[in-house]
């Protein structure tokens, strides 16, 4: 791939954050808590969502339509694909299609397991096409690590409703997580049994192999907000504990880096802007984007503006 050269005059070029849906806002928040004053354009194709039961060549059809819909139209210098399933099954695509760097999720998940890792077994959930693409796997044994992956099919739907349950993690004895447990909606319950059956078969599977496992890899950007409620359960189907990676937060700390990096080879200085400037896109369900995307950006979304990227 060749990195062109940056615009000069322009201060703040624009990072483009692309998912299938609004999962990918997990990545967007952690990137504009490291870049504050960056500009940010962030697409969820959510008329084509989920890509996590599609064929790789569909998803790398969808995925590098986006990719293009940001560079091209939007200006973007540089791709962060927030969406597990199309960074293992559509990066090289994406990247042999857009003339900017393109950062993935999965290299910076796999990166942060080996960090945390001290037994080398680690688990992850992601969705189906991911782990079947074991992408994880690939990646975690690269680093010297067992994987064992765990497709997770009914969990993008539930947090797509906003079953998600308590957004204070586990430590469960304090005063908020436990009144947001005493208040959530009853559906919640029916996800924290999702996943404990979930979990509960993973874990038995990583016996079953003999393996030792003390990671667990959220290997789509949706989990994120299930992560206090995943931890809850985690802490009582596994009471020795197990450390929690989220990819989101992985991948937002290497493209930050990265993109500081190339932003200081092209611009001298950046001249940040006082806020993050975001501009959020969708192929459908505007509305929807805006009623739950703040939930996942941990701020309003402002206006969502709907566009059309064909079939
Ligand atoms: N956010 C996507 C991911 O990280 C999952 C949603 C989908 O299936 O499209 O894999």
């Amino acid at each position: 791939m060749s990195y062109p050269e940056w615009k000069t005059g322009m201060t703040t070029p624009t990072i483009g954050v692309f998912d299938s849906g609004f999962g990918g806002l997990t990545v967007l928040r952690a990137l504009v808590a490291r870049l504050p004053g960056a500009r940010f354009a962030f697409l969820g194709d959510t008329a084509r969502l989920p890509y996590g039961s599609k064929s790789r060549r569909t998803i790398a059809r969808y995925a590098v339509q986006s990719a293009q819909f940001l560079v091209r139209e939007q200006g973007a210098e540089f791709l962060v694909i927030a969406c597990n399933t199309a960074s293992a099954l559509a990066l090289d695509a994406i990247q042999d299609a857009v003339p900017v760097p393109v950062l993935g999720v999965i290299e910076p998940g796999a990166e942060a397991a080996r960090a945390a890792s001290r037994t080398g077994d680690v688990l992850v959930i992601a969705t189906g096409a991911t782990v079947e693409s074991h992408a994880y796997a690939a990646a975690c044994r690269a680093r010297g690590l067992r994987a064992l992956e765990m497709a997770c099919p009914l969990l993008v739907p539930l947090v797509e409703e906003g079953w998600t349950g308590p957004l204070v993690a586990a430590g469960a004895d304090t005063e908020a997580s436990a009144a947001q447990a005493a208040s959530a909606p009853p559906q919640v319950a029916v996800t924290a049994e999702v996943i404990r059956i979930y979990l509960a078969e993973l874990i038995s599977e990583a016996a079953a192999q003999g393996m030792n496992p003390d990671t667990l890899v959220l290997g789509c950007t949706h989990y994120p907000l299930l992560r206090p409620l995943l931890e809850r359960v985690l802490a009582c189907v596994v009471p020795a504990g197990i450390r929690v990676i989220d990819s989101a937060e992985a991948a937002a700390e290497a493209a930050a880096l990265l993109f500081i990096l190339q932003d200081t080879k092209k611009h001298s200085p950046t001249v940040q802007v006082p806020t993050a400037q975001i501009r959020c896109f969708a192929t459908d369900s505007v509305e929807k984007f805006e009623r739950l995307g703040s939930r996942f950006l941990n701020q309003p979304t402002g206006k969502v503006e709907l566009i059309d990227l064909g079939g």
